[in-house]
């Protein structure tokens, strides 16, 4: 993973199997984000290969990256939803791209997930009018309204109310009881790691490569990377040769500065029309 001569990740390398939880952590700026980009289609990585099902998605042709990308669900870190259309809408645009619904099962579909959300009645209100832990449910009823096998998340619960965030969780469990689907998710949200995922990376943004594979319950307990252990364990960090220490708040997962405003869905969705 590169951005220009800036080597952001490399050596990354893991396999997620259907039906998992798989969590990518790590802290802010270590390229959690840009790894979700690379394996939804929106950014070809520099080096190496993300494959579906044995197919190589950034070696297919336009015609099969379609049919892959038609199997993602993805929520972006700021929802990305489109403000000059109402939340039904915005649920409705996964399903129109699928093309195998009409206009009144759609809307019926549309409502359908927002129930499971909470948001039936929000239905008819623009994203503006809501919080932001129900934009979140929004996009989160967007990304599995045509219950895609393979769903992402990025940092689904950040910035929520405990009870909302552990509200997206148990919803995040149910989605992948009812549909089988696998989910990789970014997450920062200890509580949340802990409770959904099943198996994880950890990225290293200093040594610029994974330090930790496995899931974060089993990490917690048995990692001994010392950056691993303060981000699941809350330890005290380790310290950086020649700089003073720093203490743990500073460096708690909670505490981390507000990541990067997510693309535009237009820019973001390369299957999304313009509206
Ligand atoms: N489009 C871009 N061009 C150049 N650098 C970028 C771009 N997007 C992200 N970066 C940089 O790549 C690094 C990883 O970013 P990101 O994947 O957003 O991290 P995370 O999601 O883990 O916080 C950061 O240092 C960020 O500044
Ligand atoms: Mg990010």
């Amino acid at each position: 993973m590169r951005f220009g001569e800036r080597l952001i990740q490399t050596g990354v390398s893991f396999k997620v199997e259907p039906g998992t939880i798989f969590a990518i952590m790590g802290g802010s700026g270590c390229g959690k984000s840009t790894l979700l980009k690379h394996l939804v289609g929106l950014l070809p990585p520099a080096k190496g290969c993300v494959a579906y099902h044995g197919v190589d998605y950034w070696a297919a042709d336009e015609a099969t990256q379609s049919e892959l990308r038609s199997g993602f669900g993805m929520l972006f870190q700021s929802a990305a939803l489109w403000s000059s259309m109402t939340i039904l809408e915005n649920v409705c645009l996964p399903l129109e791209r699928q093309g195998k619904l009409d206009q009144a099962q759609r809307e019926a579909r549309a409502r359908e997930v927002l129930e499971w959300v909470d948001l039936a009645k929000f239905a008819d209100f623009y994203p503006a009018d809501l919080s932001g832990g129900m934009k979140k449910r929004a996009g989160l009823a967007r990304a599995i309204a045509t219950e895609p096998p393979l769903l992402f998340l990025d940092e689904p619960s950040a910035g929520l109310d405990p009870i909302s965030s552990k509200r997206l969780d148990n919803l995040v469990l149910d989605i992948r009881k009812r549909t089988g689907a696998a989910v990789v998710f970014v997450s920062h949200e200890l509580p949340s790691l802990f409770a959904i995922a099943d198996d994880g990376i950890f990225l290293d943004a200093d040594s610029k490569t994974p330090i930790a594979h496995g899931s974060p319950s089993t990490l917690r307990d048995t990692a001994t990377h010392p950056t691993v252990r303060a981000f699941l364990a809350r330890e005290e960090p380790p310290a950086a040769p020649g700089s003073p220490p720093v203490s743990a708040a500073d460096s708690a997962p909670g505490s981390a500065p507000a990541p990067a405003a997510d693309p535009v869905p237009s820019a973001a969705m390369p299957q999304t029309a313009s509206p």
